[in-house]
């Protein structure tokens, strides 16, 4: 059994984001994921793609919950975890030529996704992949009745959490210089987006 801390949410699609990371991160060195949770995705990825070295970071306080899995990881391409809140000016970690997010825009305030964004511009090289997984409002609407539930919760949860609207977030993203590379259905009414910063390619 299972003893480490443990998302079911983090299971469920896995397999799915594992297909197309594949694809997106072949010609990636490293990867910083951020907010990592509990460190479950971390490891499966770093197990599938060791071409990777995978960098897995959380919020301060949830250094603890992250740390338990990734200590016990058997490989040799998973980088010491470490604390990065997404609003860190500057971050502590170097920007590597590829990121990883999932289910996590929409906990985080709409303000700290800006400032993610905001950071990239500012920080990024000239040749970086995006990877985010999660929920995503089009054209200002829900895409399942599923996810308007799962957003009534999210507020009841906090004032801060709301499923993003794609259009926003691709707009942080282009003001940032990255460009859609692909928007890619996921079980569950989840998308996988990537985007890719490639200046002179
Ligand atoms: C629903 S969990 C997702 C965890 C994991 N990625 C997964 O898919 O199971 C959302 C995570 O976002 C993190 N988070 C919230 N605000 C953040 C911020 N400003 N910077 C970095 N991480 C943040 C939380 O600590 C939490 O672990």
């Amino acid at each position: 059994m299972d003893t480490l801390p443990f998302c079911q949410a983090c299971e469920n699609n896995k397999s799915w984001i594992l297909d197309v990371l594949t694809r997106v991160f072949a010609d990636r060195r490293q990867v910083l994921e951020i907010a990592a949770g509990t460190g479950q995705h971390a490891c499966h990825f770093a197990t599938n793609m060791p071409w990777l070295a995978w960098l897995p970071t959380e919020l301060p306080e949830n250094m603890p919950v992250l740390h338990a899995r990734c200590a016990a990881y058997a490989g040799d391409n998973l980088l010491p975890e470490r604390a990065l809140d997404v609003c860190d000016e500057p971050w502590p970690v170097d920007i590597p030529d590829a990121l990883f997010s999932a289910n996590s825009l929409h906990i985080m305030a709409f303000s700290a996704v800006e400032k993610l964004f905001a950071t990239l511009g500012n920080s990024a090289g000239d040749d970086v992949v995006l990877a985010v997984y999660g929920p995503f409002n089009y054209h200002g609407r829900y895409t399942s009745d599923g996810n308007a539930r799962f957003d009534r919760w999210l507020a009841q949860q906090s004032a801060d959490s709301a499923i993003r609207h794609f259009e926003d977030v691709d707009h942080l993203a282009a003001d940032a210089g990255f460009e859609l590379q692909g928007d890619y259905e996921m079980p569950a009414n989840n998308r996988l987006l990537v985007w890719a910063k490639q200046v002179g390619k």
